[in-house]
């Protein structure tokens, strides 16, 4: 844990774009064995989003869009952007990354550009990252987007039941920019990992090179998610509260002096048990996973920028980021605004 540098920084905007195409559970009734019951009552999803790449939905489109809305809701233009990150473990192609794209098509002046993998955790990350460039004097303007294409890696079929009503594909943007109120930006972050549990969920590629003895590459396709269901739960139901209190230790806070949780929407259970174990107020912690499912780097953007069109989020409030996911990783970005 620890807080930024010499500078303060804003998050100034916000940006979303989703898919056309919306998959309610009742549409995947008609593709595998499944009910609404079944996932509603386990995770809280009514429906999610999917691509159509013959429309030219992809993962640098969908980036590219999101982040179209932040700049312009920023009331900044491409070549004002000094860094572009982008979090994703869904590129379009393994080379180049999907940021340099992004920010060619923004009309940047040779900013720079990377993408960061981490799964759900890697929107946190990148924000904690960008505000660290900013607040020590490196960069000024920076966008960092989310973009998540889960559907290309699970299997909309009984066999791929347990994966695919979970995930849906989406992108959120927000810029962020160098002010000169230093009391303005991270009071305290965390990132942490444990690939001790890398197998609890992931995407082998090659049958002679799979994470786990137990798998069989022949049981299910490969670049395809593996995921055991039930060690993410666990996972996530201790260590998510626990990122929780290490943070608010870290600022010296407690939990009523954060004024939004922007949790990932994993499960909708597992963000009730953290709520309820801090006794946090439900307009503190928006749940939104019923309409989008679990968008991976998309899904914490996607909170926020309800958040602020709806005007929720006010100068001087705190707003704690939370992310945990497949690495196994997580992390926290506490923010003054
Ligand atoms: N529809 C109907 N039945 C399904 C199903 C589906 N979509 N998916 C699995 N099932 C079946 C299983 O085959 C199993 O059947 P069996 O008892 O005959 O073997 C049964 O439902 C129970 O499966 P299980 O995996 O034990 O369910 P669960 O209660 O653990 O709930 C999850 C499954 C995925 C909802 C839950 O484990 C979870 O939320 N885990 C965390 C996942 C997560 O958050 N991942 C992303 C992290 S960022």
């Amino acid at each position: 844990m620890s807080t930024s540098g010499a500078f303060g920084v804003q998050i100034l905007s916000s940006g979303v774009a989703l898919p056309q195409r919306v998959v309610t559970n009742r549409d995947l009734e008609s593709l595998m064995d499944t009910t609404d019951e079944w996932i509603t009552k386990r995770t809280g999803i009514r429906q999610r989003y999917s691509v159509d790449p013959a429309k030219g939905e992809n993962t640098r489109t969908l980036g590219l869009n999101a982040a179209k809305q932040a700049i312009e809701r920023a009331g900044v233009t491409g070549p004002d952007l000094d860094l572009v990150i982008v979090a994703t473990m869904t590129p379009d192609m393994p080379t180049p990354a999907t940021a340099p794209l992004i920010a060619h098509a923004l009309g940047t002046n040779d900013a720079g550009a990377f993408d960061l993998s981490a799964a759900c955790s890697g929107f946190v990350f990148s924000l904690n990252t960008a505000a660290a460039l900013i607040g020590s004097g490196a960069y000024s303007t920076v966008l960092v987007v989310g973009v998540d294409l889960l559907s290309r890696h699970v299997e909309f079929s009984t066999r791929g039941r347990s994966t695919s009503v979970l995930f849906g594909d989406a992108a959120g943007a927000v810029v962020m920019r160098r002010c000169t109120d230093p009391a303005k930006g991270l009071l305290a972050q965390a990132m942490c990992s444990d690939g001790g549990g890398a197998t609890h969920l992931y995407i082998p590629c090659d049958k002679d090179n799979m994470l786990c003895e137990d798998d069989d590459p022949e049981a299910f396709p490969l670049d395809q998610l593996r995921m055991h269901g039930q060690q993410v739960f666990r996972f996530a139901v201790s260590k998510f509260p626990n990122l929780i209190a290490e943070t608010l230790d870290a600022a010296g806070l407690g939990p009523n002096d954060i004024d939004h949780y922007v949790c990932h929407q994993s499960n909708a259970r597992i963000l009730e048990a953290a709520r309820q174990r801090f006794d946090i107020p439900t307009e503190k912690l928006r749940v939104n996973i019923d309409r989008y499912g679990n968008t991976v780097a998309a899904s914490i953007p996607l909170v926020f920028d309800e958040l602020n069109t709806e005007h929720l989020i006010k100068p001087g409030q705190k707003v704690m980021f939370l992310g945990f996911g497949a690495g196994l990783t997580w992390g926290s970005s506490l923010w003054q605004f």
